[in-house]
């Protein structure tokens, strides 16, 4: 196994697959790397369905392209050539994936009531209150999905996080017959590569990190 400093700074968004299989038991391999991760409170607020069946995901598609079609209508006159074709496609590569991984957050929760109920009576609301703390359950979504990644590139995959197809969340929850009160956050396609990435620009360490 590569070492870990190595797997996490080679791992790159792939955004298209050979046509090749995943098998279950890695698909299983990349969930149990995921639910490993830390979590508020140690809360497990996720919920990963994995998406085999085309039909599924091209009614996925249909309803992340119509959504975007809808938005980008107001400036329907103002758009640069070929911007909607580039755009449908950035929206919708994941129906090439052999499998996606829908994400989900399940309800918030509160885990300290008491000082929850300080805060509000504080003046905090419940908006503010999730501000304040950046959202915890979103924040272990994050972690989540970054231990996926990673171990989709250790098995020698490759996927991509989404977080576009968000726009029509509650269309996808229906799809995938997902209770409302669990809310969408992203599609993860994974598959083999079909390509290798270019290399990307990193800001410089001194930019980003500072010791005092
Ligand atoms: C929260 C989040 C949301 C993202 N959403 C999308 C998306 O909707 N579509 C897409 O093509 N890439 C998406 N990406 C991938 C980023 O574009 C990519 O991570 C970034 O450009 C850095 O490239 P790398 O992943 O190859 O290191 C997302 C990444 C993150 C972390």
């Amino acid at each position: 196994m590569e070492d870990f400093f190595t797997l996490a700074s080679s791992r790159r968004s792939i955004r298209k697959f050979k046509d090749m299989d995943v098998p279950q038991e890695d698909i299983e391999y990349f969930i149990n790397a995921a639910v490993s991760a830390p979590s508020g409170c140690n809360s497990q607020c996720w919920r990963f369905v994995a998406i085999r069946d085309k039909n599924v995901l091209g009614k996925i598609e249909k309803a992340v392209i119509s959504k975007v079609e809808s938005i980008l209508k107001i400036r329907e006159s103002d758009l640069p050539k070929n911007y909607m074709d580039s755009k449908r496609k950035m929206v919708s590569f994941f129906t090439k994936a052999p499998v996606v991984i829908a994400v989900f957050m399940t309800e918030v929760q509160y885990y300290d009531p008491i000082f929850i109920t300080a805060l509000k009576e504080n003046g905090y609301n419940d908006e503010s209150i999730m501000k304040l703390f950046a959202n915890y359950d979103l924040l272990s979504i994050g972690a989540a999905v970054q231990n996926l990644l990673l171990a989709v590139h250790e098995k020698g995959y490759g996927a991509c996080w989404m977080n576009e197809p968000a726009i029509c969340g509650g269309e996808i929850n229906e799809i995938l017959g997902v209770p409302e009160k669990d809310k969408f956050i992203s599609l993860i396609p994974i598959g083999v590569p079909s390509y290798n990435p270019r290399s990307k620009e990193m800001k410089n360490i001194d930019e980003v990190f500072f010791t005092v």
